[in-house]
Protein backbone atom coordinates (compact mmCIF):
# COMPACT_ATOMS: atom_id res chain seq x y z
CA UNK A 1 0.00 0.00 0.00
CA UNK A 2 1.37 3.09 -0.82
CA UNK A 3 2.01 6.09 1.76
CA UNK A 4 -0.82 8.21 1.45
CA UNK A 5 -0.86 11.51 3.89
CA UNK A 6 -4.57 11.83 4.70
CA UNK A 7 -5.31 7.75 4.76
CA UNK A 8 -8.50 8.55 7.57
CA UNK A 9 -10.50 9.81 4.46
CA UNK A 10 -11.03 6.70 2.19
CA UNK A 11 -11.43 7.20 -1.55
CA UNK A 12 -15.05 5.76 -1.01
CA UNK A 13 -17.15 6.99 1.56
CA UNK A 14 -19.94 4.97 3.25
CA UNK A 15 -22.28 5.52 6.69
CA UNK A 16 -22.42 1.95 6.69
CA UNK A 17 -21.82 0.11 10.07
CA UNK A 18 -19.29 -2.39 7.72
CA UNK A 19 -17.98 0.45 6.12
CA UNK A 20 -16.53 2.49 9.17
CA UNK A 21 -15.38 -1.15 10.42
CA UNK A 22 -13.61 -1.63 7.12
CA UNK A 23 -12.26 2.12 7.52
CA UNK A 24 -11.52 1.41 11.33
CA UNK A 25 -9.50 -1.54 10.44
CA UNK A 26 -7.88 0.28 7.36
CA UNK A 27 -6.05 2.78 9.61
CA UNK A 28 -5.48 0.41 12.03
CA UNK A 29 -3.21 -1.75 9.81
CA UNK A 30 -2.22 1.73 8.00
CA UNK A 31 -1.02 2.79 11.14
CA UNK A 32 0.69 -0.59 12.16
CA UNK A 33 2.87 -0.69 8.73
CA UNK A 34 3.50 3.16 8.25
CA UNK A 35 3.90 3.79 11.95
CA UNK A 36 7.89 3.37 12.07
CA UNK A 37 8.82 4.40 8.64
CA UNK A 38 6.51 7.81 7.63
CA UNK A 39 4.21 9.33 9.51
CA UNK A 40 0.61 8.90 8.17
CA UNK A 41 -2.06 10.96 10.10
CA UNK A 42 -5.34 12.52 9.34
CA UNK A 43 -5.60 16.28 8.75
CA UNK A 44 -5.35 17.66 11.99
CA UNK A 45 -9.06 18.59 12.55
CA UNK A 46 -9.19 22.30 14.29
CA UNK A 47 -10.47 22.53 18.00
CA UNK A 48 -9.99 25.52 20.57
CA UNK A 49 -8.47 25.47 23.28
CA UNK A 50 -9.10 26.87 27.24
CA UNK A 51 -6.43 27.78 28.86
CA UNK A 52 -7.82 26.16 32.12
CA UNK A 53 -4.87 23.94 33.05
CA UNK A 54 -3.37 23.94 36.30
CA UNK A 55 -0.38 26.36 35.47
CA UNK A 56 1.74 24.75 37.82
CA UNK A 57 1.98 21.96 36.17
CA UNK A 58 2.26 23.82 32.68
CA UNK A 59 5.44 25.32 34.08
CA UNK A 60 6.90 22.46 35.58
CA UNK A 61 10.60 22.47 35.65
CA UNK A 62 10.42 25.90 33.30
CA UNK A 63 13.14 27.48 32.25
CA UNK A 64 12.37 30.60 30.34
CA UNK A 65 14.26 32.97 27.98
CA UNK A 66 12.79 36.48 27.61
CA UNK A 67 12.94 38.48 24.46
CA UNK A 68 14.42 42.37 25.09
CA UNK A 69 14.28 44.03 21.63
CA UNK A 70 14.48 48.03 22.18
CA UNK A 71 11.30 49.70 23.65
CA UNK A 72 9.21 46.53 23.27
CA UNK A 73 8.16 45.09 26.57
CA UNK A 74 10.30 41.75 27.60
CA UNK A 75 8.49 38.70 26.08
CA UNK A 76 8.70 35.56 27.72
CA UNK A 77 8.88 32.00 26.76
CA UNK A 78 9.53 28.63 27.51
CA UNK A 79 12.67 27.10 26.40
CA UNK A 80 12.04 24.10 24.06
CA UNK A 81 14.22 22.01 26.24
CA UNK A 82 11.76 21.48 28.72
CA UNK A 83 9.92 19.24 26.32
CA UNK A 84 13.32 16.99 25.96
CA UNK A 85 13.71 17.05 29.83
CA UNK A 86 10.13 16.16 30.72
CA UNK A 87 8.83 14.45 28.04
CA UNK A 88 7.71 10.95 29.44
CA UNK A 89 5.67 13.23 32.00
CA UNK A 90 3.70 14.89 30.06
CA UNK A 91 0.60 14.19 28.18
CA UNK A 92 1.78 13.41 24.49
CA UNK A 93 -1.70 12.36 22.87
CA UNK A 94 -0.31 13.69 19.57
CA UNK A 95 3.33 11.85 20.06
CA UNK A 96 4.91 14.83 19.16
CA UNK A 97 7.06 15.04 21.69
CA UNK A 98 8.47 11.56 21.40
CA UNK A 99 8.44 11.49 17.73
CA UNK A 100 10.49 14.55 17.54
CA UNK A 101 12.87 12.97 19.80
CA UNK A 102 12.84 9.85 18.48
CA UNK A 103 14.04 11.23 14.26
CA UNK A 104 15.93 14.13 15.81
CA UNK A 105 13.50 16.76 13.68
CA UNK A 106 12.68 20.12 14.14
CA UNK A 107 9.63 19.29 11.99
CA UNK A 108 7.74 16.03 10.62
CA UNK A 109 5.21 17.15 8.03
CA UNK A 110 1.86 16.84 8.77
CA UNK A 111 2.62 15.17 12.66
CA UNK A 112 4.39 18.07 14.28
CA UNK A 113 5.11 21.54 12.09
CA UNK A 114 8.01 22.68 13.97
CA UNK A 115 5.60 24.68 16.91
CA UNK A 116 7.66 24.02 20.23
CA UNK A 117 10.97 26.55 19.41
CA UNK A 118 10.85 30.01 18.51
CA UNK A 119 12.03 30.00 14.81
CA UNK A 120 14.57 33.05 13.58
CA UNK A 121 12.34 35.32 11.77
CA UNK A 122 10.37 35.78 14.59
CA UNK A 123 13.05 37.51 16.12
CA UNK A 124 13.56 39.64 12.43
CA UNK A 125 9.80 40.47 12.73
CA UNK A 126 9.99 41.56 16.35
CA UNK A 127 12.59 43.99 15.21
CA UNK A 128 10.79 45.13 12.38
CA UNK A 129 7.66 45.93 14.96
CA UNK A 130 9.99 48.02 16.95
CA UNK A 131 11.51 50.32 14.57
CA UNK A 132 8.33 51.04 12.84
CA UNK A 133 6.74 51.68 16.18
CA UNK A 134 3.35 49.52 15.41
CA UNK A 135 1.14 49.70 19.04
CA UNK A 136 -1.59 47.25 17.57
CA UNK A 137 -4.09 49.46 19.73
CA UNK A 138 -7.76 48.38 19.80
CA UNK A 139 -6.95 45.95 16.89
CA UNK A 140 -8.02 42.19 16.61
CA UNK A 141 -4.59 40.12 15.99
CA UNK A 142 -4.00 36.55 14.78
CA UNK A 143 -0.73 35.03 15.01
CA UNK A 144 -1.21 32.13 12.20
CA UNK A 145 1.02 28.93 13.01
CA UNK A 146 2.30 30.64 16.36
CA UNK A 147 4.21 28.43 18.00
CA UNK A 148 5.39 30.01 21.07
CA UNK A 149 3.09 32.63 20.57
CA UNK A 150 5.51 35.82 20.81
CA UNK A 151 4.18 37.68 18.16
CA UNK A 152 0.55 37.93 19.64
CA UNK A 153 1.90 38.35 22.76
CA UNK A 154 3.50 41.26 22.04
CA UNK A 155 0.50 42.24 20.42
CA UNK A 156 -1.48 41.63 23.30
CA UNK A 157 0.65 43.23 25.52
CA UNK A 158 0.52 46.53 23.52
CA UNK A 159 -2.89 46.94 23.61
CA UNK A 160 -4.28 44.41 20.91
CA UNK A 161 -8.63 44.30 21.08
CA UNK A 162 -7.97 40.48 20.67
CA UNK A 163 -5.66 37.71 19.69
CA UNK A 164 -5.71 34.73 18.80
CA UNK A 165 -3.37 31.83 18.79
CA UNK A 166 -3.12 29.51 15.93
CA UNK A 167 -0.94 26.71 15.61
CA UNK A 168 -1.37 23.08 14.26
CA UNK A 169 -0.74 20.76 17.31
CA UNK A 170 -2.81 20.84 20.20
CA UNK A 171 0.30 19.86 22.05
CA UNK A 172 2.10 22.96 21.33
CA UNK A 173 -1.32 24.99 21.76
CA UNK A 174 -1.52 23.44 25.28
CA UNK A 175 1.55 23.00 26.49
CA UNK A 176 3.57 26.33 25.00
CA UNK A 177 1.59 28.68 23.83
CA UNK A 178 -1.12 29.67 26.39
CA UNK A 179 1.86 29.04 29.52
CA UNK A 180 3.76 31.73 27.20
CA UNK A 181 0.89 33.68 27.60
CA UNK A 182 0.10 33.43 31.10
CA UNK A 183 4.00 33.93 31.81
CA UNK A 184 3.32 37.34 29.98
CA UNK A 185 0.29 38.40 31.56
CA UNK A 186 1.27 37.70 35.30
CA UNK A 187 5.05 39.19 34.28
CA UNK A 188 4.40 42.30 34.83
CA UNK A 189 3.78 43.03 37.77
CA UNK A 190 5.45 39.41 39.32
CA UNK A 191 8.12 38.14 37.31
CA UNK A 192 9.78 41.43 36.71
CA UNK A 193 9.22 42.80 40.45
CA UNK A 194 11.45 45.32 41.15
CA UNK A 195 12.90 42.84 43.90
CA UNK A 196 13.91 40.66 40.83
CA UNK A 197 15.41 43.71 39.28
CA UNK A 198 17.81 44.32 42.17
CA UNK A 199 18.66 40.85 42.70
CA UNK A 200 18.97 40.57 38.59
CA UNK A 201 16.82 37.35 39.37
CA UNK A 202 14.34 36.33 36.74
CA UNK A 203 15.76 38.18 33.90
CA UNK A 204 16.95 37.51 30.74
CA UNK A 205 20.97 39.22 30.11
CA UNK A 206 20.41 41.88 27.29
CA UNK A 207 22.84 41.23 24.25
CA UNK A 208 24.09 43.81 21.92
CA UNK A 209 23.52 42.50 18.42
CA UNK A 210 22.91 44.19 15.04
CA UNK A 211 22.92 47.53 16.81
CA UNK A 212 19.90 46.05 19.19
CA UNK A 213 19.38 45.36 22.62
CA UNK A 214 18.40 41.16 21.32
CA UNK A 215 17.28 38.55 23.35
CA UNK A 216 18.64 37.18 26.02
CA UNK A 217 18.73 33.79 27.46
CA UNK A 218 18.95 32.75 31.28
CA UNK A 219 18.02 29.84 32.98
CA UNK A 220 15.49 30.81 35.91
CA UNK A 221 15.15 28.22 39.11
CA UNK A 222 14.10 24.69 38.57
CA UNK A 223 10.43 25.47 40.31
CA UNK A 224 8.67 28.12 39.68
CA UNK A 225 8.29 30.68 41.95
CA UNK A 226 5.50 30.15 44.08
CA UNK A 227 3.43 33.31 42.74
CA UNK A 228 3.10 31.73 39.31
CA UNK A 229 1.20 28.66 40.75
CA UNK A 230 -1.45 31.10 42.58
CA UNK A 231 -2.71 32.47 38.66
CA UNK A 232 -6.48 32.82 38.83
CA UNK A 233 -7.27 32.95 34.91
CA UNK A 234 -10.82 33.91 35.49
CA UNK A 235 -9.05 37.31 37.00
CA UNK A 236 -6.75 38.04 33.87
CA UNK A 237 -7.83 40.63 32.20
CA UNK A 238 -4.83 39.88 29.06
CA UNK A 239 -6.21 36.35 29.04
CA UNK A 240 -9.57 37.27 28.45
CA UNK A 241 -8.43 38.87 25.25
CA UNK A 242 -6.98 35.48 23.89
CA UNK A 243 -8.52 32.14 22.27
CA UNK A 244 -6.13 29.51 21.16
CA UNK A 245 -6.80 27.33 18.39
CA UNK A 246 -5.01 24.00 17.00
CA UNK A 247 -5.56 22.25 13.73
CA UNK A 248 -4.91 22.17 10.10
CA UNK A 249 -5.38 25.52 8.62
CA UNK A 250 -8.43 24.38 6.39
CA UNK A 251 -10.44 23.20 9.26
CA UNK A 252 -9.08 26.16 11.47
CA UNK A 253 -10.91 28.13 8.69
CA UNK A 254 -14.11 26.01 8.71
CA UNK A 255 -14.20 26.46 11.95
CA UNK A 256 -14.06 30.32 12.90
CA UNK A 257 -16.13 30.83 9.51
CA UNK A 258 -19.15 29.22 11.57
CA UNK A 259 -18.93 31.71 14.05
CA UNK A 260 -21.37 34.70 14.03
CA UNK A 261 -19.85 37.30 13.26
CA UNK A 262 -16.98 35.42 11.56
CA UNK A 263 -13.67 36.53 13.36
CA UNK A 264 -12.00 39.12 10.83
CA UNK A 265 -8.27 40.26 11.48
CA UNK A 266 -6.84 43.81 11.41
CA UNK A 267 -3.45 42.26 11.80
CA UNK A 268 -2.35 38.21 10.77
CA UNK A 269 1.47 37.34 11.70
CA UNK A 270 2.77 34.06 10.19
CA UNK A 271 6.23 33.48 11.00
CA UNK A 272 7.89 30.59 9.20
CA UNK A 273 5.25 29.05 7.68
CA UNK A 274 5.61 28.82 4.06
CA UNK A 275 8.22 25.86 3.96
CA UNK A 276 5.92 23.58 2.47
CA UNK A 277 4.41 24.65 -1.01
CA UNK A 278 1.84 22.19 -0.70
CA UNK A 279 0.24 24.08 2.00
CA UNK A 280 0.22 27.14 0.04
CA UNK A 281 -3.48 27.06 -0.96
CA UNK A 282 -5.12 26.44 2.55
CA UNK A 283 -2.88 29.02 4.11
CA UNK A 284 -3.59 31.53 1.08
CA UNK A 285 -7.67 30.93 1.33
CA UNK A 286 -7.35 31.13 5.50
CA UNK A 287 -5.38 34.74 4.83
CA UNK A 288 -7.69 35.78 2.30
CA UNK A 289 -10.91 34.67 4.47
CA UNK A 290 -9.53 35.88 7.64
CA UNK A 291 -8.11 39.30 6.99
CA UNK A 292 -10.04 42.11 7.36
CA UNK A 293 -10.38 44.77 4.65
CA UNK A 294 -7.65 47.24 5.34
CA UNK A 295 -6.18 44.50 7.29
CA UNK A 296 -2.13 43.56 7.04
CA UNK A 297 -0.52 40.43 6.96
CA UNK A 298 3.19 40.28 8.44
CA UNK A 299 4.99 37.35 7.11
CA UNK A 300 8.34 36.40 8.37
CA UNK A 301 10.18 33.81 6.68
CA UNK A 302 13.52 32.24 4.71
CA UNK A 303 14.16 32.27 0.87
CA UNK A 304 14.10 29.02 1.08
CA UNK A 305 13.67 26.01 3.14
CA UNK A 306 16.25 23.64 2.31
CA UNK A 307 15.24 19.97 2.28
CA UNK A 308 11.47 20.65 2.82
CA UNK A 309 11.10 22.96 -0.58
CA UNK A 310 9.14 26.37 -0.10
CA UNK A 311 10.28 29.68 0.48
CA UNK A 312 9.46 33.55 -0.55
CA UNK A 313 9.98 32.89 -4.18
CA UNK A 314 7.67 30.15 -4.18
CA UNK A 315 5.00 31.74 -2.30
CA UNK A 316 4.94 35.52 -4.39
CA UNK A 317 4.54 33.85 -7.19
CA UNK A 318 1.54 31.97 -5.89
CA UNK A 319 0.17 34.81 -4.31
CA UNK A 320 0.90 37.17 -7.92
CA UNK A 321 -0.85 34.13 -9.52
CA UNK A 322 -4.05 34.34 -7.34
CA UNK A 323 -4.59 37.68 -7.60
CA UNK A 324 -5.94 38.69 -4.23
CA UNK A 325 -3.16 40.37 -2.23
CA UNK A 326 -0.21 42.49 -3.16
CA UNK A 327 3.40 41.66 -1.92
CA UNK A 328 5.68 44.22 -0.36
CA UNK A 329 9.18 43.67 1.13
CA UNK A 330 9.67 45.39 3.79
CA UNK A 331 12.73 43.98 5.53
CA UNK A 332 15.47 41.85 3.39
CA UNK A 333 18.23 40.45 5.44
CA UNK A 334 21.57 41.44 4.59
CA UNK A 335 23.81 39.03 2.30
CA UNK A 336 23.75 35.86 3.32
CA UNK A 337 21.03 35.99 5.57
CA UNK A 338 18.60 35.20 3.49
CA UNK A 339 15.55 36.14 5.72
CA UNK A 340 12.64 38.40 5.02
CA UNK A 341 9.81 40.30 5.87
CA UNK A 342 6.82 40.91 3.81
CA UNK A 343 3.21 42.34 3.88
CA UNK A 344 0.36 41.36 2.07
CA UNK A 345 -2.72 43.29 1.49
CA UNK A 346 -5.66 43.22 -0.06
CA UNK A 347 -5.70 44.73 -3.79
CA UNK A 348 -8.94 45.88 -3.68
CA UNK A 349 -9.97 47.38 -0.42
CA UNK A 350 -13.09 44.71 0.03
CA UNK A 351 -16.40 45.75 1.55
CA UNK A 352 -16.86 42.43 3.51
C1 LIG B 1 8.28 26.39 11.74
S1 LIG B 1 6.93 26.61 12.79
C2 LIG B 1 7.03 28.35 13.15
C3 LIG B 1 6.48 28.66 14.50
C4 LIG B 1 6.48 30.15 14.88
N1 LIG B 1 5.63 30.92 14.00
C5 LIG B 1 7.87 30.71 14.91
O1 LIG B 1 8.23 31.50 14.01
O2 LIG B 1 8.61 30.41 15.83
C6 LIG B 1 5.62 26.57 11.60
C7 LIG B 1 4.23 26.72 12.20
O3 LIG B 1 3.29 26.75 11.13
C8 LIG B 1 2.12 26.07 11.48
N2 LIG B 1 1.68 25.23 10.35
C9 LIG B 1 2.43 24.74 9.37
N3 LIG B 1 1.68 24.06 8.50
C10 LIG B 1 0.41 24.12 8.96
C11 LIG B 1 -0.83 23.63 8.47
N4 LIG B 1 -0.91 22.91 7.35
N5 LIG B 1 -1.94 23.88 9.17
C12 LIG B 1 -1.85 24.61 10.31
N6 LIG B 1 -0.72 25.12 10.81
C13 LIG B 1 0.41 24.87 10.14
C14 LIG B 1 2.41 25.24 12.70
O4 LIG B 1 1.56 25.68 13.67
C15 LIG B 1 3.84 25.56 13.07
O5 LIG B 1 3.97 25.90 14.41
Amino acid sequence: MSFCFNFDVPAETTNSADGNELRNREKQSAAKSEDDTKPAEPVKEAKEHLPLSDPQLLLMDAVTETVAIGTLPPLHFLNETVFEKTASEREDGERILSRTAEQRSDLISGVYEGGLKVWECTYDLLELIEKDGETFGGKAVLDLGCGAGLLGILALKRGAKQVHFQDYNSTVVEQLTVPNVMLNCQEDDEVDSEDDKEEGRGKGKIQEEDGCKKKVKEKQDENPPPKKRAVDLSQQPLLAKCRFFSGDWSTFLALVKKEDPQPKYDIIFTSETIYNTAYYPTLHETLHKLLAPGGLVYLATKSHYFGVGGGLHLFETFVEQRGIFSLDHLWDGEEGLQRHVVVLRFKVAKDT
